[in-house]
């Protein structure tokens, strides 16, 4: 089988021909940050909103930007040009390889920038109507969730807890407050009104997450950002997760306890249902475009 084609520095390539230094910052330190973009059809799902985050990721590392968001669309189309159907593109941008290991950061590096397209596996239609389990963990990572790091060892240990569980995913606890699980956002619901966690350093304010807001605005849900006690998740209506691959998620068990009913609530069937007209929305504009 032919290696698929993606993204390094520019030039498209099959993958098996791209070759990263060993001294590449990205290899070395994890010094580096990405985005992953989901697109339906060949169509991103809000590119512009992944690359200004993207930006933000930068800045808070000192990383110059080697494109505009309007190259960085370009480069992915043109990488999408060769890969139909739903896709997750994975893009990441790196200080660059030095001449030798040091911790301070080199002026003038260049950076190393590889992108590639996988199958978008979004939930089954399984996973959507009954839920699924997930586990909670104290939030052991680093200050600085909101930056988009490849620096994930910390997510990697975390999101293993429930691999090793057999659950989805593992719902994160600081201090006593919901924080986001290891890959994901994370929403309850109570009496009927949705609450996410603040917009601060301790989560990765995701794409989704944002959209969600949106969506609630327009489908009425009552929805608030606040500080979201680890009691109040115990106890939740609904509890649901969120990220470009998952969508909107519902979990109906958590520490194998139900959440609520034990099945996906009416809350989430509604968000559900806005997110998935959203993403026809953007099919048939895809179509007339
Ligand atoms: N992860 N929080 C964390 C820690 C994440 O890793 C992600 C996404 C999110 C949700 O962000 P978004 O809605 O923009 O996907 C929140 C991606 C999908 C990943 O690392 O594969």
């Amino acid at each position: 089988m032919t290696a698929p084609i993606a993204h390094f520095n520019g030039e498209l390539l099959p993958l098996d021909q791209i070759h990263i230094s060993p001294l590449d910052r990205g290899f070395i330190f994890g010094d580096g940050v990405y985005e992953v973009i989901p697109a339906y059809g060949g169509r991103l799902l809000r590119a512009r909103e992944h690359f200004r985050r993207l930006q933000r990721s930068m800045d808070e590392i000192g990383l110059a930007n080697p494109h505009s968001v309007d190259e960085w669309i370009a480069h992915v189309n043109r990488l999408l040009a060769h890969h139909p159907g739903n896709r997750s593109v994975y893009i990441q941008v790196t200080r660059g390889a030095p001449p030798n290991r040091d911790h301070v950061i080199p002026k003038g590096l260049v950076p190393t920038v590889f992108m590639m397209a996988s199958p978008l596996s979004t939930p089954s239609p399984e996973m959507v109507e009954r839920g699924v389990a997930c586990v909670s963990a104290k939030d052991f990572r680093w200050e600085k969730c909101h930056i988009k790091s490849t620096s994930l060892l910390g997510n990697v240990l975390a999101r293993q807890v429930s691999a090793e569980a057999g659950a989805t995913e593992t719902i994160l606890f600081r201090d006593g407050f919901l924080t986001e699980a290891a890959a994901s956002n994370v929403f309850i619901v109570k009496g009927g009104v949705v609450a996410a966690a603040p917009r601060d350093n301790h989560i990765l304010l995701g794409i989704t997450y944002e959209l969600l807001e949106e969506l609630a605005g327009q489908g009425k849900i009552r929805y608030e950002v606040r500080p979201v006690a680890e009691a109040e998740v115990r106890s939740a209506d609904e509890i649901w997760l969120t990220s470009s691959t998952k969508e909107v998620l519902a979990v109906t068990t958590l520490d194998g306890k139900p959440v609520g009913s034990g099945s996906p609530g009416p809350v989430f069937r509604r968000m559900h249902a806005l997110f998935q007209d959203y993403k026809a929305k953007l099919a048939s504009a895809a179509a007339v475009a």
